[in-house]
């Protein structure tokens, strides 16, 4: 087994990816490991500059307990940078924490993962590297991507440079959720390393160490890492569809979504994570994991399982759009002319991520209808919720509203109480914990009634709403 060497007087790593993997991993990494040299590299100069900004309001990811850590460790042992191939040059270990969204054209388009951007790295690093060089996938990649990495990695674009160089590559997915990213990389239930290389494992399993049981880290075959990233995202999205489903059958039904998940989750086999039923569940990676995995069951001709996997995305659009449905039935079959205050944005509370967010179609589906939107949330952006609304809307005014853009009418709001001014329904989309605690009272005396509220996330003050003349409508009871 080749002896590994550090190739400065301290242990260095480079990530290459600064976003939301990359930039909060690494953080904790430099934290708990003040002896290790930790660079985090992206080829976006913004979200560099976010990153090195003197207001933690500018860091590119909200996640509570982040700032705190980068406030301590950057400038020390913590740096973002856009220097790639300087830094990857003097690294012992690379992590690869690039974004791998589905393709949207070509083979395998709408479900395999697009990775152009994972193989851009590896031809970086295998062109980049001195020396041994420890290159670990942090990304979400399909089964047996580590076989094209170290193909990439052994093939440098002019072939003198490979001398002197030589790879071995881990697979370290991560299991990290927005929201609670730093409790979940502080505590992990378990670090996972796939690989085949004893010694580049341990090395791995070193750093790891200086915060986390050796009894919680996994080691396996390459494979089985990667594949049990996408199986972990694929059982907990089922989880949330199982859930979603069983809340409509409630609905029909006079049971409550809310009880039947306290009476399943006390079976132990069962457990009482991911039994809240929602909107849908949204964020970057559930759709895209199963879908990934859709495409890997399809291309080894497991047409049932594959169909299986696809069922649960299916179900999960199905659950966004009937929310749109219910709200259009109780207001009398129409929005036109009617203010409709979506409350959150984000994919769920303590994010500004809005990927995949389930207010995304919501809100589509209710501008369609005609409605005057207006849209709160305490973390995302203006700018964020226009992106992704532009987006949306001008695929359906592409296909069937032809030049009636300028008609939808969407705002973002600060002042909350402001947007309850003669609003006709209020739809909490997202938990933000403000939101259980608003004065319905007062909201009832500025809303226009008959009034509704739809609260898709069971958390508004259910006893207070009801002292109130506002309708509700709460998910799983109706
Ligand atoms: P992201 O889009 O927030 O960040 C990816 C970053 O990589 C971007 O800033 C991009 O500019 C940069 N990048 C892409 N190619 C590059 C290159 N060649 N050189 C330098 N920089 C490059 O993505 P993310 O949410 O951090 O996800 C990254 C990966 O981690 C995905 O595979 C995802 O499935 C997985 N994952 C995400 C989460 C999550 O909560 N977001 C959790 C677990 C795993
Ligand atoms: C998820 C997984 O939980 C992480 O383990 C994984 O690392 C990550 O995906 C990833 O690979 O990107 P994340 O998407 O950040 O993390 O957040 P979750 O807490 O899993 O929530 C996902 C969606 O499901 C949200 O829209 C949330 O509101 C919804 N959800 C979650 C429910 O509707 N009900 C629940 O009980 C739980």
């Amino acid at each position: 087994m080749k002896e590994i060497k550090i190739k400065k007087n301290c242990f260095k790593i480079s990530c290459i990816g600064a976003g939301y993997v990359g930039g909060p991993t690494m953080a904790v990494i430099a934290d708990k490991c003040p002896h290790i040299q930790v660079y985090v590299l992206d080829l976006n100069k913004n979200r560099i500059k976010d990153w090195n900004s003197e207001n933690p309001k500018d860091f590119p990811v909200f996640e509570p307990g982040l700032e705190e850590i980068i406030l301590r460790t950057r400038g020390k042992n913590l740096f973002f940078t856009t220097d790639i191939e300087e830094n990857i040059s003097d690294s012992d270990m690379v992590f690869l924490s690039v974004n791998t969204p589905t393709k949207t054209s070509g083979i395998g388009s709408g479900r395999a993962s697009d990775l152009r951007w994972i193989e851009k790295c590896a031809r970086q690093v295998a062109d980049a590297s001195n020396g041994h060089t420890i290159v670990i996938e942090k990304s979400t990649l399909p089964v047996r991507t580590a076989s094209t990495i170290k193909t990439i990695l052994n093939s440098p674009s002019k072939k003198e440079d490979n001398k002197g160089k030589s790879f071995a590559v881990l697979s370290n997915p991560e299991f990290l959720a927005e929201g609670t990213a730093i409790n979940d990389l502080e505590n992990p239930d378990r670090v996972l390393i796939g690989g085949e290389d004893e010694k580049a494992i341990e090395t791995l399993a070193g750093i790891y160490k200086n915060w986390v049981d050796d009894k919680k880290i996994i080691r396996t075959n390459l494979w089985s890492s990667e594949l049990s990233k996408l199986t972990a995202n694929a059982f907990l999205a089922q989880r949330i569809t199982s859930i979603n489903s069983v809340a409509a059958i409630c609905e029909a039904t006079g049971a409550d979504v809310n009880e039947v998940s306290l009476a399943i989750g006390t079976d132990t086999r069962i457990g009482n994570k991911f039994l809240k039923s929602g909107p849908g569940f949204g964020g970057s990676c559930f759709k895209k994991d199963i879908l990934n995995l859709v495409y890997l069951c399809r291309f080894f001709g497991l047409e049932n399982i594959s169909n299986y996997w696809e069922s649960v995305v299916n179900l999960n659009s199905w659950n966004q759009n009937r929310i749109t449905e219910i709200v259009v039935n109780k207001l009398f079959g129409t929005l036109a002319e009617k203010k409709i205050v979506l409350l959150g944005f984000a994919f769920k509370a303590n994010t500004n991520d809005t990927r995949e967010s389930s207010a995304i179609t919501i809100s589509k589906n209710l501008l369609i209808e005609g409605a005057d939107l207006k849209i709160h949330d305490p973390q995302v952006s203006e700018k964020q919720i226009s992106i992704e609304l532009e987006k949306v809307l001008n695929n359906e005014v592409n296909t069937s509203f032809e030049s009636e853009f300028s008609k939808f009418s969407f705002e973002k709001v600060d002042d909350i109480y402001d947007a309850f001014i003669d609003a006709d329904a209020i739809i909490v989309v997202t938990e933000w914990e403000e939101y259980s605690k608003l004065d319905w009272e007062k909201i009832s005396r500025l809303m226009r009634h008959p009034a509704w509220v739809f609260d898709t996330r069971s958390i508004v003050n259910k006893e207070e709403v009801l002292k109130t003349n506002i309708n509700l409508w709460n998910i799983g009871i109706g």
